[in-house]
């Protein structure tokens, strides 16, 4: 231990569960909820689900694995681990990367998170869900073209997220999880049972579960696939790293790995199960889009006895969901900069906290007053920070870091710190590691750079 880590003791998980739900909450966001429906329904539903399974088994859980290795071993932030295991090497980028793009991921993720509450707000005091007529894609498209609304409840949002960061992994981030998960599992198997009463059940079932497979003829559903896994599972950009460098040695983490990514691809499938026989039900294109649980849904509530309720319940569900990753996504910066800059972790919670709300603010914007400034080709300001992040960084990161561990890092080191050392699960993990992970990432860039 040297003499930094004997004066500020790091903090700890308090249990396995509480690590576990903590990784699930990261995971389990605005990625399962808002965007697995559509980005499914755009990409031909049950051929989509079963190249995303094959993606989570092949190379999400071993990356995940990675990612806690590393973290646990180091004790670490993304980019002082990388500095640790190898000191002086351009490794240290994909930590660097991380932070970056978790910080940039953030600033967009608020401002949608942020419509969440504005949702809840309205359809508990203010007018939404009460006339039966209102047109939600007016309404949708008026409040996230305005210059201040959006912005305040963004804000709102981070000031909770801030919260939680500030105080800290075990009576912050812990706590909050281990009440917040199992609240979100309730709910969304509750909303899913009622919208599997609907009559338009068995279309929505056979449009999420009845392969066409002529879709797969189409390169960007795997790169949309693949995407999403990593999106979703959270990984690439160091956040679980981070959270794997709050465990202590007994854990074991393949068994975590894989209770996290099955909960998550769980969470993904019933959010599914709630969106498209409700889609069914009412006639509407399944690959709606961005808008279907801000529009959409909305609609579909208005017609249920009751629907303002469900619609409560539902905008609660996003809402959490999206503060359990937001934090995930802010303790990257966070425990960087605390041992960086050796700050507290109050104060640095804050600081970063307000840096990322104003980053975030042209994002917002982009949609209403700044809609004519394009950054990315044709792409506006919220677009082009999403592209560069979640498209190129993030399977950059995730290259590096199966790379890293794969091939820069001692064989036997790494097979000694998730206990595969005379099991052949240790020798398939290595191999997608080493090959399948990388070579797949790989095109998946090229693709995504215009290149192939
Ligand atoms: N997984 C979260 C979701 O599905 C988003 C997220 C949280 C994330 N932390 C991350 C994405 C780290 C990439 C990297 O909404």
């Amino acid at each position: 231990m040297d003499s930094l880590e004997k004066q500020t003791k790091r903090d700890q998980w308090g249990s396995r569960t509480g690590f576990i739900l903590a990784a699930m909450g990261s995971a389990v966001g605005l990625g399962n909820i808002w965007k697995f429906p559509y980005v499914a329904g755009a990409n031909g539903g049950g051929a989509f689900l079963f190249l995303y399974i094959l993606f989570v088994l092949l190379i999400g859980i071993p990356v995940m694995l990675a990612e806690f290795s590393i973290g646990r071993n180091t004790q670490r932030d993304v980019v002082h681990a990388f500095q640790k295991l190898a000191p002086k090497s351009p490794w240290v980028l994909a930590g660097i990367l991380g932070v970056v793009a978790t910080f940039f991921i953030l600033s967009f993720y608020s401002v949608v998170a942020g419509w969440t509450l504005n949702y809840i707000a309205q359809y508990t005091v203010g007018g939404l869900g009460q006339a039966a007529n209102t047109n939600y894609g007016e309404y949708f498209s008026q409040f996230i073209s305005h210059p201040l609304m959006p912005i305040f409840w963004q804000t709102m949002f981070m000031i909770l997220t801030v919260l939680f960061v500030y105080k800290g992994i075990k009576n912050g981030i812990e706590k909050l999880n281990k009440v917040l998960m199992p609240t979100l599992a309730v709910l969304i198997v509750g909303l899913a049972i009622y919208s599997l009463n609907l009559d338009g059940a068995m279309d929505g079932l056979k449009f999420l579960f009845q392969p066409d497979w002529s879709v797969l003829k189409d390169p960007s559903v795997y790169l949309a696939a693949l995407g999403q896994a990593f999106f979703s599972l959270s990984l690439g950009l160091g956040a679980l790293i981070t959270y794997g460098s709050y465990l202590s040695k007994e854990e074991k983490l393949p068994s975590a790995s894989l209770t996290i990514a099955s909960l998550d691809t769980v969470f993904a499938i019933i959010a599914g199960l709630l969106i498209f026989p409700a889609v069914f039900t009412f006639n509407i294109e399944p690959g709606a889009g961005p808008g279907l649980v801000f529009i959409t849904l909305p609609d579909i509530f208005g017609n249920f006895a009751y629907g303002q309720f469900v619609a409560i319940t539902f905008f609660f569900l996003l809402a959490a969901a999206a503060l359990s990753s937001a934090v995930s996504l802010l303790e990257v910066t966070v425990a960087f900069v605390i041992r960086q800059l050796k700050w507290t972790r109050e104060k640095t919670a804050i600081f970063v906290g307000v840096l990322v709300t104003l980053v975030g603010i042209p994002s917002s914007l982009s949609l209403g007053i700044w809609s004519e400034i394009k950054l990315l080709g044709n792409l506006n300001i919220m677009d082009s920070i999403d592209y560069v992040a979640s498209n190129i960084f993030l399977p950059l990161g995730g290259l590096l870091i199966s790379m890293f561990v794969g091939w820069g890092w001692n064989k036997r080191d790494v097979l000694s710190e998730v206990n595969f050392q005379t099991n052949s699960l240790g020798t398939l993990w290595l191999i997608s590691l080493r090959y399948i992970t990388p070579i797949a990432i790989f095109c998946v860039l090229l693709y995504s750079l215009g290149i192939i």
